[in-house]
């Protein structure tokens, strides 16, 4: 059995976790850059925790300017064995409404401006993210949202887009009629690829803040009408995260679905 440490990935909104013993933010260095911020650790009914606000503390990192690979491969250091990703998302089906949160577990990666792998001149890799997220994180996430009270729909395919202007009317409607996408959000990506290929567990919570543009009924989406509904959908994340250490203990065997041996079947370049 392997000690669990979930890794929180807080997005906007959500810049730091309740209820922490021993918590203390730490600086932690990568080959691959400066993590958005410093890592809090501590644990939660027993179990460690790493929370990393993903726009830092204050906000300062576009969508873009996250530093992805970075993040991710501070988090691995720290000994965490399960990602959960927090962001907030645009809906584009009627049922998803403001407020809900959605487990996402497919993703359609438009982004373009960022790097995308830990792989590349001197070790190549192809990992497969077919199933890019971890169904076994996602049953802890489900659990806990609704234990919480929180509207929670389960499955859901996330347009991964560059930003940071929201999408076109054209487009919306698109990713929504022809492509058959439930959410859309501009951080997820390259972060679902990159955890994977650092073998981590990785569940994403995708907190929705409004109904893109496509909707007849509301107004183009704008800053102002998401952080109206931002605030609470922190809150309620809060409680989620506060559900997750009784879900998934402080041990933890090898993940049913191989997500810690991502990497078993994947690199290509010959050992020296
Ligand atoms: N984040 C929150 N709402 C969004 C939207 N409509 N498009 C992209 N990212 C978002």
């Amino acid at each position: 059995m392997k000690e669990t440490m979930i890794g929180v990935i807080g997005g906007s909104g959500l810049y730091e976790i309740d209820g922490l013993e021993k918590a203390t933010w730490q600086a932690v260095e990568s080959p691959w850059g400066t993590p958005s911020d410093e890592i809090l650790t501590g644990t939660l009914d027993g179990v460690k925790m790493a929370f990393l606000p993903r726009h830092g503390r204050g906000h300062v990192h576009s969508p873009s300017t996250v530093p992805y690979r970075a993040n991710i491969d501070a988090l691995k250091r720290l000994g965490v064995t399960d990602v959960i990703s927090v962001s907030a998302c645009g809906s584009f089906r009627e049922h998803m409404a403001p407020g809900d949160f959605v487990i996402v577990d497919q993703f359609i990666d438009r982004t373009f401006a960022r790097e995308k792998s830990f792989f590349g001149t001197g070790c190549v890799a192809h990992v497969s993210v077919a199933h890019p997220t971890c169904p076994r994180l996602g049953d802890a996430c489900e659990d806990a949202a609704k234990a919480a009270g929180i509207t929670v729909h389960r499955g859901g395919t996330y347009l991964a887009m560059e930003g940071p202007q929201f999408s076109t009317l054209a487009e919306s409607k698109m990713y929504r009629e022809s492509w058959g996408c439930d959410v859309i959000g501009m951080t997820n990506m390259p972060e679902a690829k990159l955890a994977r290929e650092a073998e981590l567990c990785y569940a994403s919570v995708a907190m929705i803040t409004d109904y893109d543009s496509w909707h007849p009924d509301h107004g183009e989406v704008d800053v102002t009408e998401i952080i109206k509904t931002l605030m609470g959908n922190a809150e309620k994340a809060r409680g989620l995260v506060a559900g997750l250490p009784a879900r998934l203990g402080a041990e933890r065997a090898d993940c049913p679905h191989g997500c810690d041996k991502a990497l078993e079947y994947a690199i290509l370049t010959t050992p020296d």
